[in-house]
């Protein structure tokens, strides 16, 4: 199987338009690499693609990997569809930037398939573009995709996107994939939006080769801290932070037989420099975080 990282940022991506803090300054003076929102291009025959979620650069991105290049008729492509693993924004909008594509399969936990026809409505949208497969990536069994990968979905939590109305707080509105490339063995857990180190998680990295993980925050507190902003302390909107003794970089030290890479990063995040305390101590945890690009075989 192999595995493109197109983008590595959270939400806004690094460095953020509106954003002043001394790292997007460092970031837009080149000083620290910039990252577009956070994607992921997955194939089992490098001839079917599989995107895991669709950010608002997916176009800028899908240029940059020369695996995801269009052709040979003039309207193919190797795209055949996208897992989503929840409805934010982030992970979402790009969907709208693909339409017109014919025949892709979108695979989706049904909380945000809901929203995804409702409040953030692209589903209608794209449906009179060119008619797509808008699948449950829960239904039981898992599910296998072209190119030869079998999938399985796993909720992991229950945070809605902000733009929700009145969503059903224990809906499962957060999942993780499991991607196996049963030709290899080699097995991918995804799980970009933890708010929690979730029940059955140290079984699920147990059958895996490698670990995509929210790394949104390194710290509790660090949003305050780094925008100065009124908020200081405020929640981590829904994402658990890699260090502290109930972070994730403490729960990957019982995972050490897989490949562990961090991505997601907030604009705020000190793992965006890879001089600093926060990065020395991760990589020391025998934990990865990688530039936008970066592509894996598992
Ligand atoms: C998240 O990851 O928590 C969301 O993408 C936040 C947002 O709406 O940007
Ligand atoms: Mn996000
Ligand atoms: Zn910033």
């Amino acid at each position: 199987m192999k595995v493109i990282l197109l983008g590595t940022a959270a939400g806004g991506g690094f460095p953020q338009w509106n954003c002043a803090c001394a790292l997007c300054a460092r970031g837009r003076r080149g000083e620290l690499p910039a990252r577009s929102q956070e994607c992921v291009a997955v194939s089992g025959d490098g001839r079917d693609w599989w995107l895991l979620n669709a950010s608002p650069d997916i176009r800028t991105q899908l240029l940059a990997a020369p695996a995801l290049t269009p052709g040979p008729g003039p309207r193919d492509t190797p795209v055949r569809g996208v897992l989503l693993t929840d409805a934010e924004v982030d992970h979402a909008l790009g969907l709208a930037v693909l339409r017109g594509a014919t025949g892709l399969t979108v695979y989706a936990a049904p909380p945000v398939r809901g929203a995804l026809s409702a409040e953030l409505p692209v589903r209608g949208l794209l449906d009179r573009y060119a008619p797509w497969d808008w699948r449950d990536a829960t239904a039981p069994g898992g599910f296998a995709v072209a190119g030869g990968l079998n999938v399985t979905a796993h909720p992991v939590g229950t945070k809605a996107p902000k733009y929700a109305h009145a969503p059903d707080p224990d809906a499962p509105w957060v999942c993780a994939y499991r991607i196996e490339d049963p030709a290899t063995g080699g097995a991918l857990v995804y799980a970009p939006c933890l708010a929690t180190w979730p029940d059955g998680f140290d079984d699920l990295l147990a059958s895996a080769t490698c670990a995509l993980l929210d790394g949104t925050f390194f710290s509790a507190g660090e949003l305050g801290t780094a925008t100065s902003s009124a908020g200081a302390g405020q929640s981590l909107m829904g994402h658990l932070p890699v260090a502290g003794p109930g972070g994730s970089l403490a729960a990957l030290a019982r995972h050490r037989g897989l490949r562990r890479i961090y991505t997601h990063l907030n604009n705020t995040n000190p793992l965006l420099d890879p001089s600093s305390a926060a990065h020395a101590a991760v990589r020391e945890a025998g934990v990865e975080v990688l530039p936008d690009g970066s592509e894996l075989v598992l």
